[in-house]
């Protein structure tokens, strides 16, 4: 198995697939590939010529939102997750200026946290935020 990490968008169709084979709700192509274009970085893990992880991020430039980490099942639990999320965290981090503060957020899915406090994250609420709130609209 030979993987290679891009910095690319994938197309939706991937997406989609990509979402699909972790059982993710895969909802309408017009606010997919919108979402997809308006990422602010995003890493595709490719075996040859096949799409097999993916992750991307979202934000402003003060506050960025990890969103969209999948690993397709039969290529878990082989670091390819953590070194999409590392790719991603060091793109923030070359994009931020001297002086300035950055927030990297994200929600995890149930069970998914220990993989993310792995890579440096911290669960809410802690000594300094309060929980973190959401609200999803179904449309
Ligand atoms: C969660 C997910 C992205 C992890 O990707 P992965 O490639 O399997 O993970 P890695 O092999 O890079 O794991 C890195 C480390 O995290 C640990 N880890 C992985 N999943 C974990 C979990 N659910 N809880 C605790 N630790 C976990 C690994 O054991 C490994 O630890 P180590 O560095 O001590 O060896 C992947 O399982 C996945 O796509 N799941 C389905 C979709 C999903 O839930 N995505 C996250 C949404 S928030």
């Amino acid at each position: 198995m030979n993987i290679s990490f891009t910095d690319v968008i994938p197309d939706v169709e991937t997406y989609h697939d990509l979402r699909a084979s972790v059982d993710w709700a895969v909802f309408c192509k017009e606010q997919s590939e919108k979402a997809l274009k308006n990422s602010c970085y995003c890493v595709v893990a490719k075996d040859g010529d096949n799409a097999v992880a993916m992750g991307r991020v979202v934000g402003d430039g003060m506050y960025y939102t990890i969103v969209d980490v999948i690993v397709r099942p039969q290529y878990q639990g082989q670091k390819i997750g953590s070194s999409i999320v590392n790719r991603l965290v060091d793109q923030i981090n070359a994009g931020i200026p001297d002086g300035g503060r950055t927030c990297i957020q994200l929600i995890a899915a149930p069970g998914k946290e220990g993989f993310y406090i792995k890579q440096g994250f911290s669960v809410l609420p802690d000594e300094s935020s309060g929980p973190a709130l959401r609200k999803v609209i179904y449309t």
